[in-house]
């Protein structure tokens, strides 16, 4: 049985192509065989990710009479290579297809007339089909342009659960509003399932306690240093001390009273969209400012233990859960 997932939003930057290759490399190493398909036709980011370049683009297939076997690439390689070379650690499969960004390619699949549209969408049917058949993969994961654009509905067909990437701000929330009454329930109504992820939420950069005692220890020390400055100035040492740790202490409680705020405010916005649109949080991802990803961001996951890492496993779970209760309704 393959399951197709697509990853899709209402603005660009919210995640989709991170967490859907971290997605997609997390399960290929739990002994998964998974195909990952660039369908940003518009702006596609998958091939600088894994730099490889295929025989034949998605777009050759669906526009030209590029062979299938030649769109697809086998990269698990990638993720089961440690330090002494490729060993393999698990069962597990990654596969790609990816599309070209060159701009006259996407024009060609804009295509023109309604009758040469449904022609590409049937084609892009045809591809899935192909896709299973041949590989018998255990998930296809869709990586989908933002905004409701021909290419990211056409994803969104394909696909029985599909994930709708967000973050906190005005303009996301609103417009996911928007899109989710006016597109997606037409999906639904046909039996896929539909989330949300909360991406790059606020939480994670608060310092901990321990950062935080850090902190202190370093304003402590500046203060012993003001203070012996200021003694040579004849000032009295403990009144300075109180002053300056009085100040401290406000601060800390102004910024931990801040972030509660916050995260009541992210917790709240976060409930109202989920009632008012119907859809469930399936996911929520802080905004890990410490790991800069790197090219190989798609590794994360895999490869690096961190908070982030665990949020993918956990989504990895939660989603096969929802497909067996899809399944068995
Ligand atoms: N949870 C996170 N914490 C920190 N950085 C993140 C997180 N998720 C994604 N990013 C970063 O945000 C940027 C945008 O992410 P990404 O490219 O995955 O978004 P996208 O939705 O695919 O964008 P587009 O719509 O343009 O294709 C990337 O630089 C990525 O590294
Ligand atoms: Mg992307």
């Amino acid at each position: 049985m393959t399951y197709s997932i697509a990853f899709h939003s209402y603005k660009g930057g919210t995640g989709k192509t991170t967490i859907a290759s971290n997605l997609s490399a997390f399960l290929a190493k739990e002994g998964h065989s998974v195909c990952l398909l660039d369908l940003d036709i518009y702006a596609p980011s998958l091939q600088t990710y894994f730099e490889i370049t295929p025989k034949k683009w998605i777009n050759d297939y669906l526009y030209g009479d590029a062979k299938f076997n030649d769109v697809i690439t086998d990269i698990s390689s990638l993720i089961f290579k440690d330090e002494d070379g490729a060993k393999p650690l698990s069962n597990g499969k990654l596969f790609v297809g990816l599309c070209a960004s060159k701009k006259e390619d996407f024009i060609k699949l804009e295509g023109g007339n309604s009758d040469f549209r449904k022609q590409l969408f049937h084609k892009l049917i045809m591809f899935r089909e192909k896709l299973i058949e041949t590989y018998d993969p255990d998930y296809i994961v869709i990586d989908t342009s933002p905004g409701v654009r021909y290419w990211s509905l056409n994803a969104l067909a394909l696909a029985d659960v599909f994930f709708l990437t967000l973050k906190m701000g005005d303009l996301d929330i609103e417009g996911t509003k928007k899109m989710v009454n006016e597109i997606y329930h037409s999906f639904t109504s046909y039996g896929s399932k539909s989330f949300l992820i909360w991406n790059k939420v606020a939480g994670y950069c608060m310092p901990s306690i321990d950062k935080k005692e850090n902190v202190k220890n370093s304003c402590l020390k500046q203060n012993n240093l003001n203070i012996i400055s200021r003694n040579n100035k004849r000032d009295s040492p403990l009144s300075l001390l109180s002053e300056d740790n009085r100040q401290q202490q406000q601060q800390q409680q102004q910024q931990e009273l801040q972030a509660e705020d916050q995260k009541k405010e992210q917790i709240d916005t976060e409930d109202k969209l989920s009632k008012e649109v119907g859809m469930k949080v399936i996911s929520t991802i802080p905004c890990y400012c410490d790991i800069q990803f790197s090219k190989k961001e798609f590794l994360t996951a895999v490869q690096i233990l961190h908070p982030f890492s665990e949020r993918i496993e956990s989504l990895a779970q939660l989603m096969q859960q929802e497909l067996q209760d899809k399944d068995s309704e």
